[in-house]
């Protein structure tokens, strides 16, 4: 009898050298004792440090960015791809845009993967809501956040594309081109619940177009007002109930072994979409 075995379509790279764990990890644990670590902190803020130690000790403004950023282009070297697209949905005066751009900019320099930005916003402010309390009208209101269009254009360089549109409209556009690399980091800060959901279909539509894992930072889901049945969390939570492949869940070691995991409240609202079917077919080298 003929047994065929399937090829893997997508072969992981293992981490070389281990052995240097153990000496990365007594620095950091002497490097983390207070009050050596603030003055490390303020020296990797204010100097040109490496990118890496940046975003480990969260020196520097929206590290959420730079930490998703960062591990999208780890994880594109582990399978083997040159360029991925990072996203921002929802950039208002661009100045989280800005930054994702910056990040980028560094995160390439220090992988070598090749990194494209994308803005996607209306490019006038919060559109209309879908009516009812999911999209929190007791926290946002249709027309806030305009964008001054041609100023931030001015200030962007050619690594970035601004999108303007509802998601609703170009995030089907934009998978349905197919021209962009492989997306490996979304930031989410649409603010509505139902822009949210038509944003996350660049995780799930056919022919999207992604790394098998994607990092995802949610900006709206610790406020004193979220909870699981509006905003992010619910768009969250029913993509994950329509997608039997790909399931978005915490990011979880997002926070082990940063020496000011307790100032950096925002890597907790990082995720991970998990491709299943493409984590399935794939092997270590
Ligand atoms: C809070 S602001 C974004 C702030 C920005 N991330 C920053 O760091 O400065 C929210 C933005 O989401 C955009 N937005 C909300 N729903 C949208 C939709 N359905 N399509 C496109 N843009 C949308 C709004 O136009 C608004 O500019």
């Amino acid at each position: 009898m003929n047994v065929s075995v399937a090829e893997p379509t997508l072969l992981i790279r293992r981490e070389k050298r281990p052995g240097r764990r153990f000496l990365r990890h007594l620095f950091k644990a002497i490097a983390m004792e207070p009050p050596l670590r603030d003055a490390i902190w303020i020296l990797l803020y204010l100097l040109p440090a490496p990118i890496r130690w940046k975003a480990l000790w969260g020196a520097t403004k929206m590290a959420q960015y730079l930490v998703g950023v960062l591990a999208a282009a780890d994880q594109a070297s582990r399978e083997g791809v040159e360029a991925i697209s990072v996203i921002e949905f929802g950039v208002a005066s661009g100045e989280g845009l800005r930054l994702l751009e910056k990040h980028a900019e560094a995160v390439e320099k220090a992988t070598g993967v090749r990194i494209a930005v994308y803005g996607f916003d209306t490019g006038s402010g919060l559109p209309a809501p879908i009516g009812d309390y999911r999209d929190h009208p007791d926290v946002w209101q249709p027309g806030e956040f305009q964008m001054d269009y041609s100023s931030l254009a001015a200030k962007l360089t050619s690594r970035t594309r601004l999108v303007l549109g509802n998601v609703k409209t170009t995030v089907p556009q934009f998978v349905a081109e197919g021209a962009a690399p492989r997306v490996g980091f979304i930031s989410f800060d649409l603010d509505f619940y139902s822009s949210t959901r038509e944003a996350l279909k660049v995780l799930s539509l056919p022919g999207k177009h992604t790394l098998s894992r994607v990092f995802l930072y949610f900006d709206d889901i610790n406020n004193y007002w979220s909870h699981s049945y509006a905003g992010e969390r619910l768009a969250i939570r029913e993509f994950n109930e329509a997608n039997e492949s790909i399931k978005i869940d915490r990011w979880f070691d997002v926070n082990l072994w940063r020496p000011f995991q307790e100032q950096q409240p925002r890597l907790r609202q990082m995720f991970i979409a998990h491709d299943l079917e493409a984590i399935k077919k794939s092997r270590v080298q």
